[in-house]
């Protein structure tokens, strides 16, 4: 949410930062401004819109030396908290007559008290953002030493931070700070690049500083000097990025969703390397760090997560109830906090995130770590806040995801659960045999996965009949009701089509009544326990003239009469069906939306990585 990009070393900081903010702008896209130092001076371009509309403006308005021979800067791409999209309210925010320029990503929750302090004592806010007190605050305790007055000013602050500043006063300095919101350092030669995430450093360096909350980093270009608000000296470890620049590029697709979809073969291959035991027929995650003993001692799965990923914790239930006879209570993170979760040593919370940053599950893993409980995370970013604070869990490996529809990571999620559950299901009541016979599926599920993207252009072509409308129900029963429910996510999130999912069988005591033939009933019908059943509501829907389109195994004839239009999956069980099923509606979200000409990477009001709560 929100993103963060800096440089400062001798090349030349503009097209740095610019190509640096294109690959954020994912984290946030309604305007987007930087700051370059040079010759002991700030240059200050802001611009409401896209990174694209920056570089415009910044060619026009910015002296082409300025532009080019600059080499420190800071850059930041916008996702409105406090105040409109504006130029005004755009990023960087400046102090000190233009000398200090601040960018900043998460709220400042007491900026109203602090705006008040500030305005007594003379200073001029020019926007609405609660980001312009923390500028200014800084440069009052400026007393000639940079990084000591970002320290005392972040003192005063409560809430979040994720920050860079630079001033004219020091040139040679970039100070970064972060509480809630990541924030890497990169190292380079003679050179140093901070960023809110290590898509906007690969290109440069592989070379990485993860920041912890409560840092506070000198950078110069020979890389940082890292802090405690106290200013004590801590050593963070250089940690080297795994994946290279491209797997954060299109690489020839329309979309990066599209790219994401089309990747989850390998992803997925990546995901289950080395995690099967062909032998025991058990799954390896030797992440959990969890004794035999532990993993017998637990009585029940509490899993925290928000949107797509709270979805896949919901399959999770079925998995780990099915498998290992254990109760799963999925949970939508931000209520989950708020409702005194009775917890004890037994219990094992598992926080699923893709970014490991979402603010609400990372409340909802403090709050399981206080109340005692064992604490996991499954999270696809490496050295995440999610990862780290939780110690202990399974990381994804899906490669970056890029496009704000999550996608590759949400069957990459379902599969690690699976494992989970295959685990625990033999430390608990699964045989060998069983459990050698669910290695053997997980095994096939990319290849399954591979199968369902030949499937492409025939939903392409069934979503050109479907794109006009302007709902949508998704229907699934069982394991298959969260599938239905990410289809509908898929789909309204990035089509602007209202969408819901619903449980086969709710859908007659009630919105069965908005049925008429305008409103597609997609039908998850695959062949696997509680099939007749959703063949019967599809029934139901036809006979309400709703279209039916009925996502289902193939060869399955008798699914096949009662839908208006089908696409064929492969037979799978019922424990990989979510995740062969969810590849469909993906590509059928995907073309439905580029059939309406949406902005589909960077759907409207949305962002990647919800840090604020
Ligand atoms: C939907 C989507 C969001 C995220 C949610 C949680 O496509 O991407 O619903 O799943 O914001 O994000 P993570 O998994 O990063 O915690």
């Amino acid at each position: 949410m929100c993103g963060i990009v800096g440089y400062i070393g001798k090349r030349n900081a503009t097209d740095i930062l610019i190509s640096g903010l294109r690959r954020l702008e994912y984290r946030g896209y309604d305007s987007a401004g930087l700051a370059l130092l040079s010759d002991d001076k700030i240059t200050l371009v802001k611009q409401t819109g896209k990174v694209a509309a920056l570089e415009q403006r910044l060619k026009e308005s910015v002296a082409s030396d300025v532009r080019e021979h600059s080499c420190i800067g800071i850059a930041h791409t916008r996702w409105a908290t406090h105040g409109l999209p504006t130029e005004a309210n755009a990023h960087p925010h400046t102090a000190d007559n233009g000398d200090l320029a601040l960018v900043h990503n998460g709220i400042i929750e007491n900026f109203a008290d602090l705006r008040r302090q500030l305005e007594s004592h003379g200073c001029i806010f020019t926007s609405q953002t609660d980001t312009e007190a923390l500028a200014h605050l800084i440069s009052t305790f400026d007393e000639g030493d940079l990084l000591a007055a970002v320290s005392l000013a972040l003192k005063r602050v409560q809430g979040t931070y994720g920050i860079a500043v630079i001033s004219a006063r020091h040139p040679g300095q970039i100070v970064v700070a972060r509480r809630g919101s990541p924030l890497v350092v990169g190292i380079g030669e003679s050179e140093t690049i901070i960023a809110s995430d290590v898509s906007a450093i690969v290109a440069h360096t592989r070379q990485v500083v993860y920041l912890q909350d409560g840092d506070v980093a000198l950078i110069t270009e020979n890389g940082p000097q890292v802090y405690t608000l106290e200013n004590a000296a801590v050593d963070r470890a250089v940690s080297k990025v795994e994946w290279e620049v491209d797997a954060a590029e299109k690489g020839g697709f329309a979309h990066f969703m599209l790219k994401e979809i089309f990747e989850q073969p390998a992803a997925l291959q990546n995901t289950i390397r080395g995690r099967l035991d062909m032998a025991l027929g058990t799954a390896i995650l030797s992440g959990l760090n969890l004794t035999a003993r532990e993993l017998a001692a637990i009585r029940r799965l509490v899993i925290v997560a928000c949107g797509t990923s709270l979805h896949a914790g919901m399959v999770g239930k079925y998995l780990f109830e099915g498998l290992a006879d254990l109760p799963t209570d999925p949970e939508q993170a931000a209520e989950f906090r708020y409702c005194n979760p009775i917890l004890g040593a037994d219990d094992l919370v598992v926080a699923i995130s893709q970014s490991g940053e979402t603010a609400d599950t990372l409340a909802a893993v403090r709050e399981g770590m206080q109340k005692g409980a064992l604490v996991a995370g499954l999270c696809n970013v490496v050295g995440s806040t999610i990862a780290r604070e939780t110690g202990r869990g399974v990381y994804l490996h899906a490669g970056p995801e890029i496009g704000v529809a999550s996608t590759k990571a949400f069957t990459a999620q379902v599969t690690v659960l699976l494992m989970m559950a295959l685990k625990l299901g033999r430390s608990r009541r699964l045989s060998r045999e069983a459990g050698l016979s669910l290695c053997e599926e997980i095994n096939r599920i990319p290849e399954m996965i591979g199968r369902v993207l030949e499937e492409n252009e025939r939903i392409a072509s069934i979503a050109e009949k479907y794109a006009g409308c302007n709902n949508a129900f998704f229907i699934g029963r069982g394991i298959l009701y969260p599938t239905a429910l990410e289809g509908a996510l898929k789909l309204k999130e990035i089509s602007y089509i209202h969408a819901e999912g619903y449980q086969a069988a709710e859908l007659k005591h009630g919105p069965i009544a908005l049925l008429d033939k305008k409103l597609p009933v997609i039908a998850l019908l695959n062949d696997i326990p509680g099939k007749e059943k959703t063949l019967g509501n599809a029934q139901e829907c036809i006979a309400r003239s709703a279209p039916v389109i009925g996502i289902l195994t193939e060869g399955d004839h008798e699914a096949e009469q009662v839908s208006t239009d089908v696409i064929r999956l492969p037979r799978t069980s019922a424990y990989t069906a979510p995740v062969i099923t969810a590849a469909a509606l993906q590509l059928f979200a995907y073309h439905v939306a580029r059939l309406r000409g949406c902005e589909i990477d960077q759907p409207r009001n949305l962002a990647k990585s919800v840090t604020v709560e």
